[in-house]
């Protein structure tokens, strides 16, 4: 699978000229992370870890490419950022950084020579990091991981998007001038999870909406309430990660948390698009220690009080029964039937780490209907994970849908089985499909 995975870059220095900045990144299908024979250095062994947290292997690996060898291209509106080598090949990648300029690369978004990097690398997030996980990187990157040559194509973004050293400007704005500093006001694992969620995962970089110079609204919760509210990443919306009511994490326990981050499912839901590469790719690599730390920080964010709790099907459900009936006189009901029911049921409730429910699933219900609509043309695989290895998938429907029958069936399900988020329209579908097919646009 193969899919762009939209990066911001906007630089405020241009902010007049180009209005919102967005990169897209087309990570390759879950490779294989190099690893060097010699024995394991406990530091590199906490490096690699390290480097599963932070994703480096999905930005950092083209398609068929060797791990980290580079070369992904990432589409922007000024041009295609090409990420680099990180194997420690002295003159094609990382060999000669010291761990000064390594440092400096990760927190301050310097290259060796001094060159500015583009924000498509997430070096605003990984400003947060500790001195101590920076050694532990460095060391796994020059002694457990393959060096490689690989001859990549160059960044080559038009004038004046092609003045690296605008982003100056940029970072004097937005760039964290000191790593995550704990709040001793909270216990240990809140701190770890806040760490994580705000530095190596990253994850504010898909679920934080960016305002228009392309840089995060708020990267941490005291930034405001944007972090983590929800955001279209190029044609797939990410939910909102905070502990709010629908659409939001106040439905799911901490437990769920971490078996979706850990396998990729839980017992109502899946992840997918770029979700699924992140779980296959990253977080199913964490300990469940980290995933409950990251669940607990992610669940004190936003404060509604105490987690909604999800009411069982009830047994007299009107929509279910009324399928059940072959009764499909509201829109959408007929192309459920034919559609979607085999799997997903007429009751909505799928089948247990099998189907995903569609009723009580935040991804259902989420504000921005982006994923649905994509998901219904297009089609999806679950990520493939060690304690989840099979990959479910769900057909592309787009070939024998219009965009009437998505937008209904949509508007059907988001009204059905409990479920009350607003109605998909055929323009809105007509826009997904013609983004989504675009050429060379992802698949
Ligand atoms: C979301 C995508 C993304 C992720 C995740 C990411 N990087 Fe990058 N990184 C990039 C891109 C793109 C560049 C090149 C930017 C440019 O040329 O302006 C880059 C550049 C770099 C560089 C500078 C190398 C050079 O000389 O150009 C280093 C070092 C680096 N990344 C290390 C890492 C490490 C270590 C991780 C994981 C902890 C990581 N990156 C995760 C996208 C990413
Ligand atoms: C590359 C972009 C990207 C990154 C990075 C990312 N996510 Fe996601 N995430 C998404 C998208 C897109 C979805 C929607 C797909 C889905 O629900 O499976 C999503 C969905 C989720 C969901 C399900 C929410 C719901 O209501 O169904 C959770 C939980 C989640 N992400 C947690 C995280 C955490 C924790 C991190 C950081 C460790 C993270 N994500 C990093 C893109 C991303
Ligand atoms: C062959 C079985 C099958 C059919 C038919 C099917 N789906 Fe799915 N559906 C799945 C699977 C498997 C997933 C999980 C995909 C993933 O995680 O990547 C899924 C995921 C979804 C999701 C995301 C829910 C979540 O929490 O992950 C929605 C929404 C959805 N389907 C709606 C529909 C609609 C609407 C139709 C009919 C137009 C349909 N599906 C037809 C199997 C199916």
């Amino acid at each position: 699978m193969t899919w762009t995975h939209l990066r911001a870059f906007g630089m405020a220095a241009l902010c007049v000229l180009a209005g919102s900045g967005a990169a897209a990144r087309t990570p390759p299908p879950v490779p294989a992370v190099a690893q060097a024979a010699a024995p394991r250095d406990p530091l590199v062994a906490r490096g690699e870890y390290l480097a599963r947290a932070g994703d480096c292997v999905s930005c950092h690996t083209r398609p068929g490419g060797a791990p980290f060898a580079g070369g992904l291209p990432m589409k922007t509106p000024f041009g295609t950022v090409v990420s680099t080598n990180i194997t420690p090949e002295p003159q094609q990648g990382i060999g000669q950084y010291t761990l000064e300029d390594f440092t400096r690369a990760l927190r301050e978004g310097r290259a060796r020579d001094g060159h500015h990097l583009y924000p498509a690398m997430p070096y605003t997030n990984f400003a947060r990091l500790t001195d101590a996980d920076l050694q532990a990187l460095h060391a796994y990157f020059m002694n457990g991981v393959r060096p490689v040559r690989q001859d990549n194509p160059e960044t080559d973004l038009r004038w004046p998007f092609s003045m690296r050293s605008l982003m100056a400007v940029w970072n004097w704005l937005y760039l964290p001038d000191k790593p995550y500093e704990a709040d001793p006001a909270r216990s240990a694992d809140w701190n770890r999870g806040a760490y994580l969620v705000q530095g190596l995962g990253h994850c504010g970089a898909c679920h934080t909406p960016r305002s228009f110079t392309g840089a995060e609204k708020a990267p941490s919760p005291l930034a405001g309430e944007a972090f983590l509210s929800g955001a279209v990443i190029d044609d797939w919306y990410a939910q909102p990660l905070r502990n709010t009511v629908t659409p939001g994490l106040a439905t799911w326990s901490v437990s769920d948390i971490v078996d979706y981050l850990k396998t990729g499912r839980t017992e109502r839901t899946a992840a997918f698009g770029p979700m699924a590469q992140v779980v296959a790719n990253s977080t199913q690599h964490l300990s469940r220690e980290d995933l409950a730390a990251v669940a607990g920080y992610l669940k004190s964010i936003g404060g509604e009080g105490d987690s909604a709790v999800i009411a069982p099907p009830a047994a007299t459900d009107a929509t279910a029964a009324a399928l059940r009936q072959g009764e499909t006189t509201k829109p959408g009901s007929l192309v459920f039937l034919n559609n979607c029911a085999a799997c997903h049921r007429t009751d909505g409730e799928g089948a247990r780490r099998t189907f995903p429910s569609l009723a009580h699933n935040s991804a259902v219900a989420a504000a921005d209907p982006t994923s649905l609509i994509r998901l219904v043309l297009q089609g999806s695989a679950m990520a493939r994970t060690a304690e989840a290895p099979s990959a479910l998938a769900m057909p592309a429907l787009g070939w024998r849908l219009t965009d009437a029958n998505v937008a209904d069936v949509l508007s059907f399900m988001r009204s059905s089985w409990g479920n009350q988020a607003a109605p998909v329209s055929p323009e809105q579908v007509a826009r997904v499909r013609a983004q989504v097919q675009a050429p060379g646009a992802a698949h």
